[in-house]
């Protein structure tokens, strides 16, 4: 497409004429606009560009590999990965308050980014290769707006994402992305070759499933989490959902127990809530209408493939009086 090429051509050149031979890093989320600001400074400068993708534990199935793979085989993007699992999941220990999982998720976030900037301008000055002076954000021009919004703006939840980096270590800016909408952003990450499952995923809160397990997060409740996740996502993009669905946040109601029967056995698990939700910019949402054959095959094979789990429920509220995730 002749405007998406144009605003590639004209990134290019501006990122070029503002970074000249300096570096880089950028810190992916897996999501759409970290993609696809740092493939765009990649093709404008190449291996001056290092992302940093850390890994905290709290991904939906095959996320990690999606970056890992997917982007840096469409791309060539040098990439470090952190595996930071233990550390955030030792933070969150027996931790149940929605906001103080997002306050220790946040900092532990940049915690593992600085270090691992701080390394990596070591790691540049000893090969004299000149010193990391930019950070590529992912702000979109709604996030311009937002912040700059003043009286209002308030947030109800402490939303993290990448934004939030002290002031003490100095990089510039580089935000191609400032001037533009999420669906030119997604057409933009086509043209510069990225996969769909990047693209075209949908929202996905920085704190994971950190805020979708109701109660304390283990690494058990999580491997549960994560394949109910995955069957209800496979399920709602086979039945062709996918653009009606704006998200579904999959839920594990950790510290809800609910008796099943099995067998000849009786079960005692957990409940997961499907949430699955329509909606145009996450402000307000009404609950998606799936189609209920589609429902008892995600509930069938959730409470035949995920042990633990033995009750699939639905939650019929729209946003408000309900905000789209649980905690
Ligand atoms: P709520 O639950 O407030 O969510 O209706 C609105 C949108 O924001 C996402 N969300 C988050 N995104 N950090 C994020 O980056 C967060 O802490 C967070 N909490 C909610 C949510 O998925 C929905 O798209």
């Amino acid at each position: 497409d002749w405007t998406d090429q144009s605003i590639i051509e004209d990134q290019v050149a501006r990122i070029r004429e503002q970074v000249g031979d300096k570096k880089l890093i950028c810190g992916l989320s897996g999501g759409v606009d970290s993609a696809v600001a740092a493939a765009l400074v990649h093709r404008a400068v190449g291996d001056q560009l290092t992302c940093v993708f850390v890994d905290h534990g709290l991904l939906r199935e095959g996320e990690r590999r999606q970056v890992e793979e997917d982007f840096v085989g469409s791309t060539g993007v040098r990439l470090v990965t952190v595996d930071a699992v233990d550390t955030f999941l030792g933070e969150l220990d027996g931790v149940t308050d929605p906001e103080m999982k997002r306050k220790i998720i946040g900092r532990e976030f940049i915690r593992s980014f600085e270090q691992t900037a701080a390394d990596l301008v070591a790691e540049s000055r000893e090969g004299e290769s000149g010193d990391i002076e930019f950070l590529v954000q992912g702000t979109l021009y709604p996030d311009v707006v937002e912040s700059g919004g003043g009286a209002g703006t308030a947030n109800i939840k402490s939303h993290h994402n990448v934004g939030g980096l002290p002031e003490d270590l100095q990089f510039q800016l580089v935000e191609p992305l400032r001037e533009l909408f999420k669906d030119e952003v997604r057409a933009i990450g086509r043209a510069l070759g990225l996969p769909e499952n990047i693209v075209g995923r949908q929202p996905f809160p920085g704190p994971g499933l950190g805020i979708r397990i109701v109660g304390a997060v283990s690494a058990e409740r999580l491997a549960i989490l994560r394949r109910a996740d995955a069957i209800a996502r496979e399920e709602l993009t086979q039945a062709g959902l996918d653009d009606e669905i704006w998200q579904c946040p999959v839920v594990l109601l950790a510290d809800v127990r609910s008796v099943g029967v099995q067998g000849d056995g009786r079960t005692y698990g957990h409940p997961i809530v499907l949430r699955p939700v329509s909606s145009e910019d996450a402000m307000t949402a009404d609950w998606t209408r799936v189609p209920f054959d589609v429902l008892a095959q995600i509930s069938n094979r959730i409470t035949n493939e995920v042990d633990e789990v033995n009750r699939v429920v639905l939650d019929v509220t729209s946003k408000p009086p309900g905000t789209i995730e649980w905690e």
